[in-house]
């Protein structure tokens, strides 16, 4: 039995992750940020832990981190979101753009230092980023230049951050989940949540050292910086 942290688990991939965990006799401590939220996780998986805290909240998350004392094996930071309206490089709602850069790119990052010495306690820790695809720089296509750019963001921080924790034998990996019918999906995306998620948990559960610094999607496929 493993330790997971899910940052984001209000609903869609992240709520899904709790609830396959906790199904299956993993230990789950998951975060969401309303008690609609908090309702919603504990219907899904009612033995889960639960902590409160806004990604863009930075003392909110150190607290909630204070709550929890036993070692992180995974800590999934999943939670997310797709931006304003206006996002093309021609017409950019920026006050938006900057908010989103705050939970997609450095939310994740708060999450991660504030959890950080309880996952280096684990005797195989690991840390999973939910990026995407569209935050490739080898990708094309010109849609939703905030997103991508937060996602790209994200990226960078991956490996930063693999690379500063490869000593520690923390493994850090950015994840592509697919295109996932969930809020943010919407309902013509390709793949079903718990297949998503089923393929997340499998890789989790499979990666080591020689994996880290990784950009693989939910099939473990590799994709290109
Ligand atoms: N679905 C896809 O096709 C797809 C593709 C590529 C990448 N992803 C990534 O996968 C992750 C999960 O996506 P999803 O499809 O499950 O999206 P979703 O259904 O929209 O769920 C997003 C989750 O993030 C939480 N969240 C958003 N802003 C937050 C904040 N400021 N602080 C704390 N929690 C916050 C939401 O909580 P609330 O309920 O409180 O808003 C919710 O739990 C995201 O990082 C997303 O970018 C998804």
């Amino acid at each position: 039995m493993s330790h997971w942290l899910i940052a984001g688990a209000s609903r869609g991939i992240g709520l899904e992750a709790a609830r396959q965990l906790a199904a299956r006799g993993e230990r789950v401590t998951a975060s969401v940020r309303s008690a609609a939220g908090l309702a919603a996780l504990k219907a899904a998986a009612p033995q889960a832990n639960t902590l409160q805290f806004d990604v863009r909240d930075e003392l909110a998350i150190r607290a909630a981190a204070e709550q929890v004392l036993d070692p992180i094996d995974v800590l999934i930071a999943n939670a997310g979101a797709y931006g304003p309206q206006r996002q093309s490089s021609l017409d950019m709602d920026f006050e938006g753009a900057l908010d989103l850069l705050s939970v997609n790119t450095l939310g994740p990052l708060r999450v991660v230092q504030a959890f950080l010495p309880l996952v280096k306690r684990s005797a195989r820790p690991r840390i999973i980023m939910m990026t995407s695809r569209l935050g490739s720089m080898s990708l094309d296509g010109t849609s939703n230049v905030a997103y991508r750019v937060s996602k790209a963001g994200l990226n960078k921080i991956a490996q930063c951050l693999a690379a500063d924790l490869k000593d520690d034998g923390v493994v850090v990996v950015a994840m592509h989940p697919g295109r996932v019918r969930t809020e943010m999906g919407g309902p013509n995306a390709t793949l079903d949540v718990g297949d998503s998620v089923a393929g997340i948990i499998q890789i989790a559960e499979s990666l080591t050292l020689a994996d880290t610094r990784r950009y693989l999607d939910y099939r473990g496929e590799d994709i290109p910086w």
